[in-house]
């Protein structure tokens, strides 16, 4: 029997998305891209958790911008499907390893969602930089 519990609250989003860093920070495909001074780190963590809890509990905390923030990534490391595949496979599995429920499986549907707009997005600049 699976007694795992859904996502619940902050804490759930916070364990989560620490899970996830924790396995995207030691894959070497991914590690270099969220290789960041630490203070950076720092603020990045808050706006994935405002991020993630605004989905699941329409806190209305976070203010935006992600878009951008994956053009400007994508400046740095031109990000292809193979990057985008990685990603969201660690988070399917973190997210399968702590929780279970409805939640669980709304946070794995929103994460391939945005990833493939995204992916389809970022592809778009890429094509057109190389004509
Ligand atoms: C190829 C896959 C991906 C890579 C390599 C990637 C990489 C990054 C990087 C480098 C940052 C900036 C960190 C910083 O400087 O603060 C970031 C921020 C973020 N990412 Fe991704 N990302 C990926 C996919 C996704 C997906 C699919 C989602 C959503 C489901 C997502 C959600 C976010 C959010 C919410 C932020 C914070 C944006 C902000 O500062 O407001 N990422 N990501």
């Amino acid at each position: 029997m699976d007694t795992k519990s859904d996502i619940q609250n902050r804490e759930d989003v916070v364990r989560l998305v620490d899970s996830f860093y924790y396995k995207v920070r030691r894959d070497e495909y991914l590690a270099p891209i969220f290789d960041m001074p630490e203070a950076e780190w720092q603020r990045h963590l808050p706006r994935m958790y405002n991020f993630w809890e605004n989905w699941l509990f329409q806190t209305g905390n976070y203010e935006g911008g992600m878009m951008w923030v994956h053009i400007q990534a994508n400046e740095r490391t031109p990000l292809n499907v193979g990057h985008f595949e990685r990603w969201l496979s660690y988070f399917f599995i973190t997210t399968d390893e702590l929780f279970a429920g409805e939640k669980a499986e709304f946070v794995k549907s929103k994460a391939l969602e945005i990833g493939q707009i995204m992916n389809a997005k970022l592809g778009q600049i890429n094509r057109q930089k190389q004509t």
